[in-house]
């Protein structure tokens, strides 16, 4: 197995990885997330976006409509990150059809600050931009089994 994968058995496991990746995330930061269907990319969104204060759990859901949640770490959250406020974007490429869709999803405007955005599906479409970028490759293993990959920034295994 390479040095930067691991294996979750639970989706509870898989948010509180979530959870050890925002500990490590700055702004500004490009997080995408692979994978099929149902391979965990919104689970570990929840563990993201909670650890980061933005959002409890069960208010972050899959932007299978909207596209896009906006979320913001508000000052005295008591997260690590409270003494710099900044948004959290969590976006669904899923249904995108054509650029004409993505232009509308205002996307420009998220990375126009610094931001942290969060994207499923990435692989829709080629993204240029000079911000730090993490990639995430979430796979099923068997049954509740997940194989996290990532590369990038942060080393999934090396979390503490
Ligand atoms: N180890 C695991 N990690 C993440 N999700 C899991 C795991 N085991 C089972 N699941 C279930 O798999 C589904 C993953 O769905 P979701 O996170 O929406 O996937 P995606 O956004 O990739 O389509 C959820 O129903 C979740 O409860
Ligand atoms: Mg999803």
């Amino acid at each position: 197995m390479p040095a930067d994968e691991i294996v979750t058995h639970s989706s509870e496991e898989t948010i509180a990885k979530g959870r050890e990746i925002a500990s490590k995330l700055r702004p500004p930061v490009l997080v995408l997330l692979k994978g099929d269907l149902g391979s965990g990319k919104t689970t570990l969104t929840k563990g993201i976006i909670s650890g980061l204060g933005a959002a409890k759990e069960e208010d972050v859901t899959s932007p299978t409509f909207n596209l896009v949640h906006e979320f913001r770490i508000h000052n005295g959250a008591g997260s690590e990150m409270s003494s710099h406020p900044c948004k959290v974007y969590h976006v669904d490429l899923y249904r995108i059809e054509n650029f004409h869709d993505l232009e509308s999803l205002g996307l420009e405007d998220a990375l126009s600050e610094k931001a942290i955005v969060i994207i499923e599906w990435p692989e829709r479409f080629t993204f240029r931009t000079d911000w730090p970028t993490i990639e995430i490759r979430l796979d099923h293993a068997g049954g509740d089994s997940r194989r996290i990959a990532t590369s990038g920034l942060i080393r999934v295994n090396e979390l503490s």
